[in-house]
């Protein structure tokens, strides 16, 4: 029998429907009109944003990752019927609206200096060597505001002013690195690169070093664990997620 040969898209189409599965088209009520990339597409109101542009048809390369609010890959901007506003999300955690005019960002092409951790002094004044933008912050608070965790962007900016890496550390700690905050910053100022700095220098010369980790490392270095690895390594897959569960249910959480 000649199997039937299906476009790429249409199977794109089919695997997507996992976020309908158990539920006939027929029977899903409320659809809603969106736009993607322009084009007009129906799709069942309730997925989100990332869940409908699969529905259509689209296959995600770029743009996703973890599909749960943690990586900040599915930066998405879009703007509602009959609104002005262009507004910016997480594709994996809003849901689709009637009338959506949807444009996803597959990465925020913005500049990073270089810097070798390692070798920075702890000194307030490598914030602005490094960031030297954050004195143009003009407070319009627009940053805030694009920040899809609701972290308060624009009060870390004056932080940073201040040196205070502490204090940008503490309020950045959930940023997810999605970029929309720098995307619409008419100062140019990359406050997620910023942020991620003052953390990266907090963690190293801010904070007292673990012992328990480093007492960790070196078991790991005498080779303490080899054996372990290796048992591990040679598991099958089911094996492996048994190992796995449980180890989760026995954890102890502090
Ligand atoms: S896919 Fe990771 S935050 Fe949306």
């Amino acid at each position: 029998m000649v199997k039937k040969k299906i476009s790429i898209m249409d199977s794109v189409k089919e695997a997507s429907k996992a976020a309908i599965s158990g539920v006939d088209e027929k029977d899903i009520e409320h659809w809603v009109e969106i736009y993607l990339m322009g084009k007009a597409y129906d799709v069942p109101a309730d997925l989100t944003i990332m869940q409908a542009i699969e529905y259509a048809g689209y296959r995600l390369i770029r743009s996703s990752g973890c599909r749960a609010g943690f990586c900040g890959a599915c930066a998405t901007v879009f703007r509602r019927k009959g609104e002005y506003k262009l507004e910016t999300a997480m594709a994996c955690q809003t849901r689709v609206e009637d009338g959506m005019y949807l444009m996803q960002i597959p990465f925020s092409p913005a500049e990073k200096p270089l810097y070798d951790i390692k070798k920075e002094k702890f000194e307030s004044s490598a914030l602005l060597k490094y960031f030297p933008e954050i004195s143009r912050c003009v407070s319009c608070n627009t940053c805030t505001k694009s920040c899809p965790q609701d972290l308060q962007v624009m009060d870390y900016v004056q932080d940073a002013l201040k040196g205070d890496f502490k204090a940008v550390s503490e309020e950045s700690f959930e940023c997810i690195q999605c970029g929309l905050c720098a995307l619409r910053c008419p100062a140019e100022i990359v406050q997620y690169h910023m942020a991620q700095f003052a953390r990266r220098m907090y963690g190293r010369y801010g904070t007292p070093r673990e012992e328990n980790v480093e007492k960790r490392v070196e078991e790991i270095e005498k080779g303490e664990f080899d054996k372990e690895f290796d048992r591990i390594m040679k598991l099958d897959l089911n094996e492996f997620k048994n190992v796995y569960t449980e180890q989760q249910n026995n954890r102890e959480i502090y």
